[in-house]
């Protein structure tokens, strides 16, 4: 993560002036639990190291400026209606107004790469209002749950993902001992040691498969998600939460009804089904299960919830067959991006960019890899202060 120091200079270089503060969130990586956080599932994810950094100096007047290194050559916009017409300004715009700060400079440098479903947009959401809230402490705070379910409305509004909560609650609530398995219905967690995990490695690979249709095609997942639910809720005689009646019971509904609704049905009771597993897997520090997990979860999102792609599925096969992984899956929205491997510590390397190599041969795709680490949640700092946790703050 960027630190005060690197994130003050970058705030100085362009506004002339130290910022008053800073807020920091981590992204995220998803161990199990995919594509059933806008359906009320309990889902697996964990804050990394890497993340957004947000630097903030509060004006008088004169409205709002921001200066990132996400917008390509970084300059200072002015950001208002007429200039923020849709993307990451108009995004940045929208959690001003809903920090409801109509003047203010706002400095943000990320070393998470974008658009490698490792939630950047997330760890922004909850990154600028935290800075932004920070600036005016008298004021009557949200709630730290009500700012994960702003930034998430944000994204809905300036960015077109109708996403769930989980990306947004693992950045604001992550630990870096633990995974919180996060229940989306009641918006509360538990938190699940990641001690099993020792002696893995966990590695993000980028397919290098542009996510261009990813936020349309998501948004027709969930609707379709959504849909069948309603059907399902209906067909039984009604429920708040899918997770009240026996899966049994739902996956017999489910069968009766026609695709893609039965379809969508089973990846969400399949995969809130692993997510258990998963949990006890970790528990009992039983990593060939955690693989066999991971496979299984694949199979689902390729067949059942249908948000791979051909050159995932390829991708997904090498990983599966390199010795030392234990399994591999796609990971976050789909339609592209990103996959989760586990690994036996240390990853060899030379292996690994062999089969990239492999990969890029078959798919004329260029894939990256790195090994993440889990770090805290989001906190609060600023020059000669300590860090604050922004969810214990709020
Ligand atoms: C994206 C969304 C999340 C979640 C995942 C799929 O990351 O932002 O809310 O739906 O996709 O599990």
């Amino acid at each position: 993560m960027i630190g005060w120091r690197q994130l003050s200079e970058f705030f100085m270089r362009h506004f002339g002036e130290e910022p008053e503060l800073s807020c920091c969130a981590p992204g995220r990586i998803n161990l199990i639990g995919e594509h059933i956080d806008y359906a009320g599932g309990a889902v697996l994810p964990l804050s990394i190291s890497p993340g957004v950094s947000v630097a903030v100096r509060s004006l008088p007047a004169g409205g709002l400026s921001l200066v990132t290194d996400v917008l390509g050559e970084p300059q200072v916009h002015k950001l208002d209606r007429a200039t923020a017409a849709d993307g990451p300004a108009a995004y940045v715009l929208e959690l001003a107004r809903l920090t409801e700060t109509a003047s203010a400079q706002i400095a943000i440098l990320s070393d998470l790469p974008v658009g490698q479903g490792l939630s950047s947009s997330a760890a922004t959401g909850i990154a600028v209002q935290g800075a932004l809230l920070a600036l005016k402490p008298d004021a009557v705070l949200p709630s730290a749950r009500a700012v994960c379910r702003a930034a998430q409305r944000a994204e809905h509004l300036a960015l077109g993902t109708s996403c769930g909560l989980m990306d947004q609650y693992a950045s604001m609530f992550g630990l870096e001992d633990s995974a919180l398995l996060i229940d989306t219905w009641k918006e509360s967690h538990t938190e699940v040691p990641l001690s099993g995990l020792a002696g893995l490695e966990i590695v993000v690979v980028d397919s290098g498969q542009p996510r261009q249709l990813a936020a349309s095609e998501y948004n027709r997942r969930h609707a379709e998600m959504v849909g069948a639910l309603n059907e399902a809720r209906r067909l039984s005689g009604g429920f708040d939460c899918f997770r009240e009646r026996p899966p049994e019971e739902l996956l017999a509904i489910a069968e009766t009804m026609p695709d893609p609704a039965r379809r969508r049905i089973r990846h969400l009771l399949s995969e809130q089904r692993r997510v258990h597993d998963f949990v006890a897997a970790l528990q009992a520090a039983d990593q060939p299960a955690m693989g066999r997990l991971l496979r299984e979860s694949h199979a689902s999102l390729r067949d059942d919830a249908a948000v791979s792609t051909t050159q995932i599925d390829i991708l997904v096969e090498l990983l599966d067959g390199l010795p030392g992984c234990l399994g591999a899956r796609l990971m976050g929205g789909g339609f592209g991006g990103s996959l989760l491997a586990l690994f036996t510590a240390p990853v060899d390397n030379a292996a690994l960019d062999d089969l990239l190599r492999d990969y890029a041969a078959a798919c004329t795709l260029q894939a990256g890899w790195l090994s993440v680490a889990p770090g805290p949640g989001a906190w609060l700092s600023g020059a000669g202060n300590g860090r604050r946790s922004l969810a214990e703050w709020l």
